[in-house]
């Protein structure tokens, strides 16, 4: 794929996806052991089941399940790792604060001398990420890039009573996609959008210290380093932005509801989703849900739902996929794609 030259309008291709979840699944029962809670609250609530929990000590660190996402998604492209000319991955839960996951991976696939950084913007962060890669491979930037998704929530949330309401919510996991460049200009983002509040950044954080946190808030200190969620704000600020998302993505592309063939949406809780596809009318086999089965899981959420879709023959080259999200910050955005 040659660089563009004046007037040479390049697209982007979105190819091969990959995902990698952790071996140990935790059910609603299993949490019945470790906390004051029922299968039929959780269920009722949220719509989860069941989620997968990672083992660092197992080889299931985040960079760990991040590049066994990314290498299954370079095998479904054909291509190496060498191949690519950056890794960006969106995470909030690597090891070290430094150096990021995105270097962790490319050393475990042998990736050679690409760019590789983190990009973190809570549960949004695969879909900030993805508009960000395609920007970066249209301008003739780069060729190929591998997005990566993946976080490991399990470590910020307390397996007890005191942190049911959190606990019951979060999964691992790791999904990735590669993209790269294509002489047809049909192909890439039709529209997209990344917006943010950052005056309700406490609705969502995880404090390190004491200082960390507003002194209006009452946290104990055994919850300094784990998830504190006012999950009715957050909930009703998603349950109104998700459909709004979806209709100024709509409006910008020029598109009806019904023209898009697949909503990729982050899997936070079963019942926002359901309220959005009602909105638009939506058949249920148009949004796509997994939560029931891997719970929210942030970063991973999408493309791990992506590549699901991608390996049942629900998503086709030729068809718009919609992928959506929103998180912590709060941020949400979007990515509508002409695949
Ligand atoms: N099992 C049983 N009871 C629980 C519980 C659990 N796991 N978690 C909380 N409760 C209790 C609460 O203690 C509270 O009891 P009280 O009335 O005696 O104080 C009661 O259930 C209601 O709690 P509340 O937090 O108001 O429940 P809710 O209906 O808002 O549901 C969430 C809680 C977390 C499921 C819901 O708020 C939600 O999904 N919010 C969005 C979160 C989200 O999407 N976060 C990720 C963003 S990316």
């Amino acid at each position: 794929m040659s660089r563009p030259g004046p007037g040479h309008v390049r697209g982007v291709r979105l190819l091969g996806t990959g995902a990698c979840l952790p071996r140990r699944r935790l059910a609603n029962t299993d949490l019945m052991t470790m906390m004051d809670t029922t299968d039929e609250w959780i269920v009722q609530r949220t719509g989860i089941s069941t989620r997968h929990i990672s083992d660092p000590d197992a080889g299931e660190t985040t960079h760990d399940l991040g590049a066994n996402a990314l290498r299954d998604a370079l095998v479904a492209s054909h291509l190496s790792p060498n191949d690519l000319d950056l890794i960006l991955c969106a995470t909030m839960t690597g090891e070290n604060n430094c150096p990021p996951v995105a270097c962790m991976i490319s050393q475990r696939l042998n990736a050679g001398r690409c760019g590789a950084m983190d990009l973190s913007a809570a549960c949004c962060s695969w879909v900030y990420a993805l508009n960000t890669a395609a920007a970066l491979v249209k301008t003739g930037a780069y060729n190929t890039v591998g997005v990566v998704g993946v976080d490991r929530l399990s470590k910020h949330v307390l397996y007890s009573t005191e942190g049911r309401s959190t606990a019951i919510l979060f999964g691992d996991g790791a999904g990735a996609a590669v993209i790269k460049a294509t002489d047809d200009p049909s192909k890439g983002i039709i529209a997209q959008s990344m917006h943010s509040n950052g005056e309700r950044w406490t609705d969502i954080f995880i404090p390190w210290q004491r200082r960390d946190i507003p002194s209006e808030l009452e946290i104990p200190d055994s919850q300094i380093g784990k998830v504190h969620m006012n999950g009715a704000a957050v909930f009703k600020f998603a349950v109104s932005t998700f459909p709004d998302l979806i209709a100024e993505t709509l409006e910008k592309a020029g598109l009806r509801a019904d023209e898009v063939d697949m909503y990729v949406c982050h899997q936070s809780n079963a019942r926002i989703l359901k309220a959005a596809r009602e909105r638009f009318g939506l058949p249920e086999d148009k949004l796509y849900i997994n939560i029931d089965r891997v719970g929210n899981t942030v970063s991973a959420s999408v493309p791990l739902c992506l590549h699901e879709l991608r390996t049942a023959g629900k998503i086709k080259d030729g068809q718009r996929v919609m992928f959506v999200a929103f998180g912590a910050g709060l941020t949400w955005g979007s990515s509508l794609w002409q695949l």
